[in-house]
This record gives structure tokens, sequence and C-alpha cells, in this order.
């Protein structure tokens, strides 16, 4: 990544208030952009953009992303010049439960950001958060997920991201390019790190035992999962921007992010990973009841960005879960969190 190309540019951030648009945020603000955000207010005092101030570092406005106007216009007075749509209901669990909000939110959210962005004529790039969940992925099938794969998602939040692909690629093809405007989506998989706090997520549902004292369950927990650090993951979307802001059409369309394979590891992995690193008691149980359906195994081929934009996962798993551990057991001992985070930044890049 060219630190300078950063300086100075305007970045508006839909979700910047959740786990990732937070990390991305601060990487932006790092590397000396000025970041806008709009999202829904954050659901807990100890959400990332409360505990490293997010608040005082950049402009935002709580809003949905369903309300059209009021999005339009939070895009047309800030003028940017890159748009990151993260907003999003991003949960398995959830959507099951509200099939409707997911997929309004995630699927009628996509098309208001689109369509507000094509009003504004500073925007150039927009990059769409989407999901490895995107494609079809036909249960007992092993296989590694290339861009060109169909769109599938037998769940409601799986289809939404699918839903929201094919809307971005056919606002691409209708009237975005010829406008000097170019729409690129990013497909990442697990992602995990500091100050997430989401309900039925693996990392957050362990902290929660840690500081609650109650027993975890892990439902499947021999599902293989693609970990990834969410460094790992800012670090593709930041360097897709840079690619479509400078090379336009060339890179346009969707591009996945996966960790390597040395980072495909069992839920059951990925705890007792965590709880190696985390000096802290925790207890857990093992389940064998089947919770409802949700993908067992999913890989993305993740060779096109690493070839077309030199992009590769820089922390291995027992690294990502460590500065995961790092963050939690700093926030459990109260430091100062801001610090704690923008080194761990700071870190990624000296790598
Ligand atoms: N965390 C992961 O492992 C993972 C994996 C693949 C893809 N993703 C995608 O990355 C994006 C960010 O996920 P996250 O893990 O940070 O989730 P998160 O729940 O921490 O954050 C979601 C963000 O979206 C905002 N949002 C939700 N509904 C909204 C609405 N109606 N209007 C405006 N804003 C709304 C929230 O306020 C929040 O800022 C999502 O698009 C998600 O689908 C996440």
């Amino acid at each position: 990544m060219r630190h300078s190309f950063w300086r100075g540019k305007k970045v508006f951030v839909t979700g910047h208030t959740g786990f990732k648009g937070s990390w991305l945020t601060l990487s932006l603000l790092q590397q000396g952009a000025d970041v806008y955000g709009y999202a829904l207010p954050p659901l807990q005092q100890s959400d990332l953009y409360h505990v490293a101030n997010l608040t005082e570092v950049m402009g935002s406005q709580f809003g949905d992303i369903r309300d059209l106007t009021k999005l339009q216009s939070a895009i047309s007075s800030y003028k940017p010049d890159i748009i990151f749509h993260l907003g999003a209901q991003p949960l398995v669990r959830a959507s099951y439960d509200d099939p409707i909000e997911t997929f309004s939110t995630n699927v009628m959210g996509t098309v208001h950001l689109l369509e507000a962005a094509r009003q504004v004529d500073s925007v150039k790039t927009i990059i769409n958060v989407t999901s490895d969940k995107c494609y079809e992925n036909k249960s007992g099938v092993q296989k590694s997920f290339v861009e060109s794969d169909p769109m599938g998602g037998h769940d409601p939040y799986s289809a939404s991201k699918g839903c929201a692909e094919i809307v971005s690629s056919a606002y691409s093809r209708s009237f975005y390019g010829k406008n000097g405007k170019f729409i690129a989506s990013a497909r990442a998989g697990n992602v995990i790190g500091g100050g997430d706090w989401s309900k039925d997520r693996i990392i957050p549902d362990f902290i929660r035992a840690i500081l609650n004292q109650e027993t975890m369950t892990i439902r499947q927990p021999k599902s293989i999962r693609p970990w990834q650090h969410v460094l790992d993951c800012i670090h593709g979307y930041m360097l897709l921007a840079e690619k479509v802001w400078t090379e336009q059409e060339a890179y346009v369309g969707a591009w996945n992010f996966g960790p390597s394979a040395k980072a495909f590891k069992t839920v059951e992995q990925l705890i007792e990973c965590s709880r190696s690193y985390i000096d802290r008691a925790v207890d857990i149980h093992y389940s064998t009841t089947e919770g409802p359906y949700e993908a067992g195994y999913l890989v993305l081929d993740s060779g096109k960005a690493e070839q077309r934009l030199g992009w590769v996962s820089k922390l291995t798993f027992s690294d990502a879960v460590k500065w995961t551990m790092d963050w939690y057991d700093g926030y459990l001992s109260g430091l100062d969190m801001t610090q704690v985070t923008s080194n761990q930044i700071r870190n990624y890049h000296l790598l």
C-alpha cells in the first residue's frame, strides 16, 4: 500500500460503528485520510467505536441505510472521493430470526448506497463489502471458490450477500464506469480481532464467558472455518480501493480475500489456541447437538488478489489469535484501547 495515497482523501464509510468499520476507519485515519461515517448507533459502550474514541477523531452521522433521503444527504454534503460500504446485518442466526430486516438492510441498503453515490460527482471509487458466504455453497461439495462462481446462499444472510453482489454488478454494468465511477466488491471470510462484541460469534462469546464467568457451549466444534485477522482483511479492502482509484476499469468486479490454507482450523482449534494466549479462567463445553443449517466448509481462492493486488494474509493463524487475545486482555486489564488498537495497526504495517 502506498501510504501517501490516503493522505487527504475523503472517505465515506457505512458501518463505521461496527467491528470491521471501526478498524477500517482507524486504519484510514492513521494513513492520513479524512473519514466520515454513516451507520446505526453503536450497540454498547465496549464497542471499538467508543473504546478507541472514534467520535473525537471523525465526522459521523447515525442513520439507517434504508433511509434513502438521509443517506443521500449525508453523501452529497460530505462529497467523498471513496466509499466503503460495510453497513449490514452481518449475522447468520439473526437472519433466521428476522429475514426481512436482513434482506432489506443488506440488499436495499446496497441499492440505496449505490443510487445515492451515483448522484454525487466527487465519488470515484466504491468498495462494496459482502462475504465469502455469497457463493452457492452446496452441502457435501468441497471446493475452493473463485470469483466467477455462481452466487447463492442457503440462509437469509448468505443469500442477502449474494443479492448484494448481484446488485453491485448490475449497477456497475448499467450506470457506473461510463460516469467515471467504479465499483469493486470484496468477499472475506470469518474475521477475528479485538473489539468485536457481536452475538453468536465465537471470539466475542469466548470473551463474554471469561467476563461473566459462565460456561461457554460451542456448537459445531468440528466445523472448519477460514480464520483471518481483521487487519489482513482491511488491508485487502484498502489495497483494492487504491487500485480501483488509480486503474479504474481494470480492477472493477469481485475480489476474494481469504486466509492461507494453513489458517483453516476447526472452531475447537480456535478456542484452544485462544485459551493458550489469554491467561484467564474459562469453562468450555463442546456440544454434539446440531444448530440450524450453516455451510460446513468454505474455502476462498484468493489467487486473484495475490497476483493482481500483491495482497497476502500477513498474520498466521496463531498470530491472528494472539493479536486478538492481546487486544481483549488489554481491554480486560483497563489499558488505553486507543493506544492498543493504534499500536496493532502500526505494527501490522511494519510486517
Ligand atoms: N465479521 C466477519 O467475520 C465478516 C465476514 C464476512 C463479511 N462481513 C461483512 O463485513 C461488514 C461489517 O461486518 P461487521 O462484522 O463489522 O459487523 P458489525 O455488526 O460489527 O457492524 C455492522 C455495521 O453496520 C451498521 N448497520 C447495520 N444495519 C444498518 C442499517 N440498517 N443502517 C445503517 N447501518 C447499519 C451497524 O450500525 C454497524 O456499524 C458486513 O457487511 C458483514 O456482512 C463480516
